[in-house]
């Protein structure tokens, strides 16, 4: 079996795990939240969303959180811009690395972002040619590449396409998001070889919400053909706002008790990781749906029991 020694993790809960929660953090909490998520050694965490506060009031405040973080240089902390004005305001407040994020669906398209999967792409052709002019990094999410709430399967010749236009305007990584969590292994893989084939896998992340409970079987099927990277959420938070009903992303502690147990290293402790999703939830008013994170804080919680 061909798998990899190392899995880069892209740690997307304190954007995409918080931007769907009815209990919204204010900046400090999400900026202790980022420096715990370090402190367990994640260095790419997504730090915010420069969106309308009107259509995602969560993410209000991600100038203050990525001003508070200026001085973290040891870590990579991309923010999604969706236009122009989305990237200006990043910038000013320090943003090093960016995500643009398109859809591979019309109609998610213009649900999430207000705008067809064309225009999208020009807006961002426009962001990309000022943030590589700045030295910015670059992501580019495709969401719905495994099916769409609104139009059902997407065609993977689709998605190819998209990570290739997105390629060439100059996205470095391309995140592939099964954003309703349909996909299963067969699929994943298909997917991927589609997407490697215009961009070279090293280039592909894989992004599984676990609706269908099938998000670590499909990263296991994608890192045994060569995937890398990986986004996850702490004690699997989150969800689009505009997927209604799907589930929250595959979640960290998950996907390191996975890579532990196959051998693969991350750099990632799950002991503390287990500490931040207790504090989290906590502050969120409900539990994890990390099932790693309840079997061991349940244990936690009763030191004596027996295992298993
Ligand atoms: P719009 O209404 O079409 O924009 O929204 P507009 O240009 O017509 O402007 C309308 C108002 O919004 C104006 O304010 C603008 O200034 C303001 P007004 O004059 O009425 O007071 N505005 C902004 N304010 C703050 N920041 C901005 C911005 N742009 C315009 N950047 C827009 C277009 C994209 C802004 C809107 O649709 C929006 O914010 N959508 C939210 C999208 C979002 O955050 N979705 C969730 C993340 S995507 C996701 O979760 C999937 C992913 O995880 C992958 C996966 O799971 O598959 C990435
Ligand atoms: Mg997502």
């Amino acid at each position: 079996m061909d798998r990899p020694e190392h899995i880069n993790i892209v740690e997307v809960g304190p954007r995409d795990g918080l931007q769907n929660e009815a209990q919204p953090l204010s900046p400090p909490e999400r900026i202790e939240l980022i420096n715990r998520l370090a402190e367990a050694g994640l260095t790419q965490i997504e730090a915010g969303a420069f969106v309308s506060p009107r259509w995602v009031p969560q993410m209000a405040g991600s100038d203050e959180v990525l001003l508070a973080l200026s001085s973290r240089s040891d870590l990579r902390l991309p923010v999604l811009v969706p236009n122009r004005k989305g990237y200006q305001t990043a910038r000013a407040a320090g943003a090093r690395e960016i995500a643009v994020f398109g859809a591979a669906s019309e109609t998610f398209s213009k649900r999430n972002i207000n705008c067809s999967i064309d225009e999208s792409i020009e807006r961002f052709s426009e962001i990309c040619i000022l943030a590589l002019d700045e030295g910015i990094r670059i992501r580019g999410y495709i969401s719905c590449v495994l099916g769409c709430p609104y139009e059902g399967e997407v065609n993977p010749g689709r998605v190819a396409e998209l990570a290739a236009r997105m390629t060439a305007m100059g996205c470095t990584e391309i995140s592939l998001g099964d954003t309703i969590g349909v996909g299963t292994p067969d699929k994943a893989r298909s997917l991927v070889k589609a997407c490697a084939h215009e961009t070279g896998i090293e280039r592909l992340s894989v992004h599984f919400h676990d609706t269908y409970g099938q998000a670590l079987a499909n990263i296991l099927a994608c890192i045994e053909i060569g995937v890398t990277t990986v986004d996850t959420a702490v004690g699997g938070l989150g969800g689009c706002p505009y997927a209604t009903g799907s589930a929250g992303n595959v979640a960290t502690e998950d996907v390191v008790y996975l890579l532990d147990g196959l051998g693969i290293e991350s750099g990632v402790s799950l002991e503390h990781l287990m500490g931040i999703t207790e504090w989290l939830c906590k502050r969120l008013g409900h539990p994890p749906a990390s099932r790693v994170a309840r079997a061991l804080l349940a244990r936690r919680k009763q030191p004596s029991a027996a295992s298993g």
